[in-house]
């Protein structure tokens, strides 16, 4: 099968398209034939060797995945050869990645991919869309009529994030870097879109926020979360979501924090148990089917530029490009 795949870590040009051996399905796995593979910032952390997860060489990145089941092991209850599937969480913890042809993947980590979404959008909102779900909903309990502030709503997860809270019937405050992007979030159902680089920022979000006594959820999309602004924001028991910044130390109000009974959850998605990231699965499945949700495609590459697809994740989640609204997909 054709792949994209590194021999050493480091920066994007690594990345070289070529024939491996194809792989099999055993025992609980599907082999999916590839159509589409998502790209996400950890592809890009795991091929450059900035996070220390263990890897065998040749390697390919990728966590994302749709297209067609080519045939199943032995103990697959779930799928049959030709269903249109879609999956997450590949790549990782010894697992092949998905910039290649084909892919044999557990089947506790395959979903149906509903008829009215296309390949490209199945593999657009994967990890977005469980990360979204995850922090919403089994992190973030998120409630009907609360409010979210979620900053960044135009990128890969933070899309999601908009839609999702929308889906549940929150009010939902966002930011983004131009007036198109600003656009672009309000249709995605904010009630709220504001310039994240505004001077008069917070006073705009206190003003929505004045019936309501300040935000209940904030998710944080930034690997430099500035806490004490967020914590002075917050209404009594709401909720702070982190999912980024490794190397972030910040500063840490704690007084206004608990005395404010404030809760601030880090998580990973790819900690989520197959059954966990299934709910959420199923769940933007029946969402999307009733139209509360749509992926944003960004850019769409072949197998042969995945360095360039690279690169540009990394010019925008590492560097300052915001070049990029949604996601970037590869097709095979
Ligand atoms: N913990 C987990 O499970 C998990 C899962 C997925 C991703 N992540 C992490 O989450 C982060 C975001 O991932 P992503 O895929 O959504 O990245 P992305 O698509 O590159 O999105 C980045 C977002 O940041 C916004 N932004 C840039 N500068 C900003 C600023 N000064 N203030 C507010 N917003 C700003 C961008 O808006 P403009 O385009 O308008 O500038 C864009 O919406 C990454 O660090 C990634 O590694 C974690």
């Amino acid at each position: 099968m054709q792949a994209a795949f590194i021999d050493k870590q480091g920066d994007p040009s690594l990345l070289q398209v070529g024939a491996l051996p194809t792989p099999e399905s055993s025992n609980g796995e599907v082999l999916v034939r590839i159509s589409v593979s998502g790209v996400n910032p950890i592809d890009t952390y795991i091929r450059s060797g900035a996070i220390p997860l263990p890897i065998e060489f040749p390697y390919v990145p990728g966590c994302d995945f749709s297209g067609t089941v080519e045939s199943v092991g032995s103990e697959v209850k779930r799928f049959r050869v030709g269903d249109r599937v879609w999956g997450s969480n590949q790549s990782l913890f010894g697992r092949q990645g998905t910039l290649a042809e084909f892919v044999a993947v557990d089947e506790d980590w395959v979903y149906q991919t509903p008829s009215g979404m296309s390949d490209v959008q199945a593999a657009a909102g994967a990890l977005t869309g469980i990360t979204a779900h995850l922090g919403l909903f089994l992190h973030g309990q998120l409630k009907p009529g609360e409010v979210v502030f979620v900053n960044g709503g135009t990128g890969g997860v933070g899309s999601m994030v908009v839609q999702f809270a929308k889906a549940a019937q929150a009010k939902v405050i966002t930011t983004a870097g131009t007036d198109e992007k600003r656009k672009f979030a309000s249709d995605l159902g904010a009630d709220l879109v504001l310039d994240y680089n505004s001077e008069t920022l917070d006073a705009e979000i206190q003003a929505f926020c004045e019936e309501h006594g300040g935000i209940d959820l904030w998710w944080e999309t930034q690997r430099e979360p500035t806490l004490p602004r967020t914590i002075g924001m917050m209404k009594k028991r709401g909720r702070i979501i982190l999912m980024a910044g490794r190397a972030a130390e910040p500063q840490f109000p704690l007084g206004q924090f608990y005395v404010n009974d404030l809760r601030m959850i880090g998580f990973a998605m790819f900690n989520a148990s197959p059954e966990e990231q299934r709910q959420c699965a199923e769940e933007m499945n029946r969402w999307f089917e009733m139209g509360l949700w749509k992926p944003v495609i960004g850019k769409t590459l072949p197998l042969s530029e995945a360095a360039q697809a690279h690169q540009l994740q990394e010019e925008n989640t590492l560097g300052d490009a915001h070049s990029l609204t949604g996601k970037i997909v590869v097709e095979l």
